[in-house]
Order: C-alpha cells, then sequence, then structure tokens
C-alpha cells in the first residue's frame, strides 16, 4: 500500500488537538486512499495527556492510521513531515499587550519554524492554526530560509465557513448554492468578509441583502463569532476550527471546486495592493497543490477600505515582530 503522509500536530493535547486528531486519523484531511502516520508535538507538562489520546486513537482501529509518535521536541516532531499543523500557541493571558503577545508567540513559532527548515521532507505544507495566526504564520517561515516562502499559511477558514452559514441561513438556501465568497487580511476582528463577489444561485450576494444587514449584522456577527461562541459554550470553538482546518490541507492537496474558490491566507504576491510578503487571507484556488490568489476582481470603495484597514493592522504586527528581531 502507499507510503503514510507524516502529519505533524502541535498542541496536540488541547481543545483542537481533540477534535482535530481523529479527523486526520479517519482520512478526512488528505482522503480516502491516503495512509497517515501521526506526530504529535506538546509542551513537556502535557504529553501524558497527548498519550492518552493516542490511546484512544488506537482504540478507534483507523485502517489508514499507521502509527502515533508523541515528541515535546520540535526538531524530533517536523523531521520528516509532510503536512504539519501548528495549532498549539500561547493564549493572551491579562494584562497582556499585543506586542507581548507576539514575542512570546515568537519563542514558540520561530524555533518551529528553525525545525521544519531542518528536518521537514520537501514537500512540507504548513498550516497555522495558533493565534495570532498571520503573523505566527510570518515568524514560522522567516526561521524557514530553505523552504519555499508558498508553503506557510494561516487559517481563516474557520472565518470562510461561519460566512458560509450566515448566509445561507438570511437567504435560506443551501450552501452548496453559495460559491466565491472571501474572506480578506487578518485572522482577528478587523477581516472582512466580503459578500459582492460572492454568488448566490448565480447572482451576486450583496444585492440580495440588506446593505443594513450586511454592515451592521454580517460583518460584525462573522467577525466577532469566535467573542459569542466562548460566551455560550464557555470554551473557544474546537470542533468548527478543527474542521475549518480539515477543508484547508484537504482542498490545498487535492484542489477546489472548478468555478469556486475558498479563502485562505497566504503569503502575497502584491495582488490587491497586500504588500508583498505579508500573509494575508485571499480569494484563492489551488491546483496541483499549490494556492493561487484570484485576479481581477474589482473592488469597491466600501471593500476598498475595509481590506485596507485589516491588512494595515497586519502590516503593524509585522513591524512589530521586526523590531523584536523575530523576522
Ligand atoms: P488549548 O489551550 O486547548 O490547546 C493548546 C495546546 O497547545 C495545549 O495543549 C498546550 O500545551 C499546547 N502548546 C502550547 N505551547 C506549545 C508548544 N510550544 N509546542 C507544542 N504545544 C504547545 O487551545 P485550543 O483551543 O486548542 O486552541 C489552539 C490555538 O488555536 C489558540 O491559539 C487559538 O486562539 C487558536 N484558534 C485559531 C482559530 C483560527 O480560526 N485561526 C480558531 C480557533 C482557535
Amino acid at each position: 500500500s502507499a507510503t503514510p503522509v507524516t502529519v505533524t500536530v502541535t498542541g496536540a493535547a488541547g481543545q483542537i488537538g481533540y477534535a482535530l486528531l481523529f479527523r486526520i486519523a479517519s482520512g478526512q484531511l488528505l482522503g480516502p486512499d491516503t495512509p497517515v502516520k501521526l506526530n504529535l508535538l506538546e509542551i513537556p507538562q502535557a504529553v501524558k495527556a497527548a498519550e492518552g489520546t493516542a490511546m484512544e486513537l488506537d482504540d478507534c482501529a483507523f485502517p489508514l492510521l499507521r502509527g502515533i509518535d508523541i515528541f515535546d521536541d520540535a526538531n524530533a516532531a517536523f523531521s520528516g513531515t509532510n503536512v504539519a499543523l501548528l495549532v498549539g500557541a500561547r493564549p493572551r493571558s491579562k494584562g497582556m499587550e499585543r506586542g507581548d503577545l507576539l514575542e512570546a508567540n515568537g519563542g514558540i513559532f520561530g524555533p518551529q519554524g528553525k525545525a521544519i527548515n531542518a528536518g521537514a521532507a520537501d514537500d512540507v505544507r504548513v498550516l497555522v492554526v495558533g493565534n495570532p495566526a498571520n503573523t505566527n504564520a510570518l515568524i514560522a517561515q522567516a526561521s524557514a530560509p530553505d523552504v519555499p516562502a508558498d508553503r506557510f499559511t494561516a487559517m481563516t477558514r474557520l472565518d470562510h465557513n461561519r460566512a458560509l452559514a450566515q448566509l445561507s441561513k438570511k437567504l435560506g438556501v443551501g450552501l452548496d448554492e453559495i460559491s466565491k465568497l472571501t474572506i480578506w487580511g487578518n485572522h482577528s476582528a478587523t477581516q472582512y468578509p466580503d459578500l459582492f463577489h460572492a454568488e448566490v444561485g448565480g447572482k451576486i450576494a450583496a444585492e440580495q441583502v440588506e446593505r443594513e444587514w450586511l454592515e451592521n449584522d454580517f460583518i460584525p456577527t462573522v467577525a466577532k463569532r469566535g467573542a459569542a461562541i466562548i460566551e455560550a459554550r464557555g470554551a473557544s470553538s474546537a470542533a468548527s476550527a478543527a474542521n475549518a482546518a480539515v477543508d484547508h490541507v484537504y482542498d490545498w492537496v487535492n484542489g477546489t471546486p472548478a468555478g469556486d474558490w475558498t479563502s485562505a491566507a497566504i503569503p502575497s504576491d502584491g495582488s490587491y495592493g497586500v504588500p508583498e510578503g505579508i500573509i494575508s487571507s485571499f480569494p484563492v484556488t489551488s491546483e496541483n497543490g499549490e494556492w493561487k490568489i484570484v485576479q481581477g476582481l474589482e473592488i469597491d470603495e466600501f471593500s476598498r477600505g475595509r481590506i485596507d484597514a485589516s491588512v494595515a493592522e497586519l502590516v503593524e504586527e509585522r513591524d512589530t515582530v521586526a523590531t523584536l528581531g523575530l523576522i
């Protein structure tokens, strides 16, 4: 049978890790014909919990799962890895400033980027989930100069899926009738979910909803959905975040459907006025294992303002981590 693909998951004993590992092992990350080997990376205090999850993975008897190894050392965990899911991150604690948060995460994503550079497989693909995801991805990328820059991506697929769900509910249409939705910018409250290019039943979505709903309900609901989940659940999004990570990697590896696109944060080539190198969310298609930014969309003044505001935040984060010597 085929050689297994090595998938490394960091923060494996966390909430998202628990929701994610079973989906990967069952074949949903890469497809039903691809066996997987799991490498779990945790901090030493959480290794035992990861071992418990590994016991449960064994007990699922997934035919595609060809092995599980648990590490507290990044170099070992990323050795030979084909897909790296960087989930573990340092959360913001009380009174922590943005700069402190970026610096603390630099201490995680810098060494992990180095470890990927040193030992990952030539085809390695990296998805950063841990927040602040876009800038953590930039830090990992900067620490991995021998890996092609476009292999470093950050997750805005959860925001994309949240926007799909809100629009589907609003219009009372099936998700299969919606296409070409886009999240632009940062995975943060400044993100811009764009309905001016999205289509429902082949017609522009923005023309099928009230402008008032689009600006004052849809955009803030999508952008603040994470906080609403915490408020309701008493814990942050986990299964939906894991689901989005699966969607992102599946599409990256297997391609996006013809006539549609999705959203992912990838290094900018300067498209749509986003400074080159910034890891920003764009409308993207995937073909032959590579993301491509959808070109030629007309951006009106309203969208321009929203995109620019979110990109300005990303530029500020980049400048902060540059000042800290993290990139
Ligand atoms: P969690 O706190 O339940 O789990 C995080 C795990 O990471 C913990 O087990 C911790 O021990 C581990 N960890 C910390 N530092 C590590 C390191 N250096 N190496 C390996 N593991 C390490 O958090 P949860 O809920 O699983 O969320 C994980 C991250 O995902 C958070 O940063 C969260 O903000 C982010 N997130 C991102 C979303 C997105 O759409 N991009 C959506 C939801 C969450």
